[in-house]
């Protein structure tokens, strides 16, 4: 019988506020370079998984001028699109234009979701690809206006039990488009750090909800460390509205 992750141990959130936008990227451009550091120096590779959607558009084009290895880093998604792999509205496209293509990451070490496959055929390629993962380092997660996180969506299967598998195939998503692929909940929290990037106005409700203890769909990552929640300081204000 499978354990649901977060039955018993709620999910542990530190939130992170920063009064510009600006000043959030920055920090979590530190961040992750210092995540990047930390593992390069302990294990020789840094195993991040980006997020998608438009929020870290602006953080990837923030790494293209990092100083670091390289050719130690590994790259997966969070979730991606039902898309052709040059489709403008695909995750991997946002990041590859935006950072990846210009850097000199190894190809073989940028794992793109196939998800212009189909869901299923890409979900199972891709639970082959992290399958040899035991721990991420870092988890780059966005929130969406409903609470959604990766294509983890209310009212849909979150993979957050612990026999959950790796990649789930989303179908009805309602982001459009309506298949995608995503790694589970139970996938994303099996990371050594978890970070969450959220502005825009449009997510206060989403906020107000998690804040408030809701089960949204993001409440559902939780990795025993808890989850880094960097977040611009006007959602966190008068969230009694
Ligand atoms: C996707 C993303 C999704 C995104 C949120 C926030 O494929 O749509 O993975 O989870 O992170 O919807 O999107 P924005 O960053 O565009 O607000």
């Amino acid at each position: 019988m499978a354990l649901i992750m977060n039955n018993d141990a709620p999910q542990q959130c530190r939130w992170h506020s920063y009064s510009t936008t600006a000043e959030l990227e920055r920090a979590a451009v530190q961040s992750i370079l210092y995540a990047a550091q930390q593992a390069l120096s302990q294990r020789e590779a840094f195993r991040i998984v980006l997020a998608g959607g438009t929020t870290p558009r602006r953080v990837y084009e923030s790494l293209r001028e990092a100083n670091t290895n390289w050719s130690a880093w590994h790259i997966y998604f969070g979730d991606e699109r039902c898309l052709p792999p040059d489709h403008a509205e695909r995750n991997s496209r946002m990041a590859a234009l935006a950072w990846l293509d210009h850097v000199a990451i190894p190809s073989v070490q940028i794992h793109a979701i196939p998800a212009e496959l189909g869901a299923d055929i890409a979900a199972a390629k891709y639970r082959q690809i992290v399958s040899g993962i035991e721990q991420f380092d870092l988890v780059l997660l966005g929130l969406g206006e409903d609470g959604h996180t990766a294509s983890l969506f209310p009212e849909h299967d979150l993979g957050n039990t612990t026999d959950a598998p790796a990649a789930i195939a989303v179908h009805s998503a309602p982001k459009p488009p309506s298949d995608r692929v995503s790694l589970s909940a139970f996938r994303l929290s099996t990371s050594r750090q978890v970070m969450f990037l959220v502005t825009g106005q449009s997510k206060r409700q989403a906020v107000k909800d998690w804040r408030n203890g809701a089960s949204i769909p993001a409440a559902a990552i939780a990795p025993d460390i808890g989850v880094e929640i960097y977040i611009e300081a006007a959602l966190m204000n008068n969230l009694a509205q």
